[in-house]
């Protein structure tokens, strides 16, 4: 079978998925990107002529009743993965679904159960940090002891400044989910991975320092939690939209017997300048340049999934257990109080 193209379809061309769009159409070897699909007609013309790509569709719908297409590749707003995803799955298609499952815990659950229901069709959730090389090594070094028990993850999820505008308006309500549930909600997975255990409790808090609008929006500029897991670790993560230097992704895992730091100084590239403003490393500008071959491997791993007949390892209940987490924690940044993770039913 591995001889065969996975033709795929795919919904959404924007930031993010015009990118997997052009891997999916020029750097996998066994994918053929067949069909693009948004509601924005000349993204699809646009797409059709540069990536080469032979069916456009400006309805989803449309682009299901494609028999030709093996997979769908969902990467629109996180609003309709849901049912998108319901709806790609009960037309009998393989699916790679950008994260989150949905905008509620509820959406998620009807996702985990119709994934249930279509046990012969792969599903992937975009999970991508777990394909970074870095944060697969990480977890390669605590399974085989090299810090001995993890007991606290520190992880900072932080936005360039300079994209401050674009996230306004990605954070209206029911576009993004709000900070937890859209930025957060990676940290919270890694950690979840990293520890093998799922969250406790958690105290969150967070506000709008530099742009009060978000404050309208009944979100936050940046956000903190601390959280309890299961056996005892600790976690404190930090979201925000605020970062002056670049966007910076950054993990510390300390264990018993040792620590290891992802991304401590999130420099785009080797290059270090030396002049009269000091010693400079420029960071990286976006999740586009940091996450480049972490989205490349995702996709690959989706791809060599559908060949060979085999599920990826990151399962579509990490998604609702995030889901819950982030809720949890949105819930404690609106009411000021601790949250049980395990209280969080919709
Ligand atoms: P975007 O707003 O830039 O693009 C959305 C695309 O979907 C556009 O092409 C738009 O025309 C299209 N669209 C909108 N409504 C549609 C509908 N009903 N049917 C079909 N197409 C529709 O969004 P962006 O930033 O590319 O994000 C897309 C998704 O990817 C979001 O769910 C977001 O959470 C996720 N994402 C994940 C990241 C990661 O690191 N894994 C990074 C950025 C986004």
């Amino acid at each position: 079978m591995t001889d065969m193209k996975v033709k795929v379809g795919i919904v959404g061309l924007g930031r993010l998925g015009y990118q997997h769009a052009e891997n999916l159409a020029f750097r996998i070897p066994n994918c053929e990107l067949t069909a693009v699909c948004s509601v924005v007609e000349e993204e699809v013309l646009e797409a059709n002529e540069r990536l080469k790509v032979p069916y456009g569709y400006t309805s989803y719908s449309e682009m299901l009743s494609n028999k030709e297409l093996d997979a769908i590749f969902i990467a629109s707003p996180s609003g309709y993965h849901s049912i998108q995803i319901q709806q790609a799955l009960e037309a009998g298609f393989h699916v790679f679904s950008e994260k989150p499952l949905g905008l509620y815990l509820d959406e998620a659950k009807e996702v985990a159960e119709a994934v249930k229901n279509h046990p012969d069709q792969i599903f992937m959730l975009g999970f991508m940090r777990r394909y970074d090389e870095s944060y697969a090594r990480a977890k390669i070094l605590i399974e085989e002891g090299e810090i001995g028990d993890p007991i606290l993850i520190r992880a900072y999820g932080l936005d360039p400044t300079l994209q401050m505008d674009n996230f306004l308006k990605f954070a209206q309500a029911n576009y993004s989910g709000g900070l937890f549930l859209d930025m957060a909600i990676h940290d919270l997975d890694l950690a979840r991975w990293y520890l093998g255990v799922e969250a406790k409790e958690v105290w969150a808090i967070g506000g709008s320092y530099t742009r009060p609008e978000f404050d309208d929006l009944g979100d936050a500029e940046t956000g903190t939690a601390m959280v309890r897991f299961e056996n005892n670790a600790m976690g404190i993560f930090v979201a925000g939209r605020n970062s002056v230097h670049g966007y910076h992704i950054e993990t510390e895992i300390i264990g018993t017997e040792g620590s290891l730091r992802i991304g401590t100084t999130p420099e785009q590239d080797q290059v270090t300048i030396f002049n009269e403003n000091g010693i400079i490393n420029t960071c990286h500008d976006g999740f586009i340049s940091r996450f480049k071959h972490a989205y490349l491997r995702e996709v690959e791993e989706f791809i060599n999934c559908i060949l060979e007949e085999r599920q990826p390892e990151v399962k579509v209940e990490d998604g609702v257990e995030s889901t819950r987490l982030a809720y949890a924690c949105k819930e404690s940044f609106e009411t000021g109080k601790l949250v049980k993770v395990d209280g969080i039913k919709s």
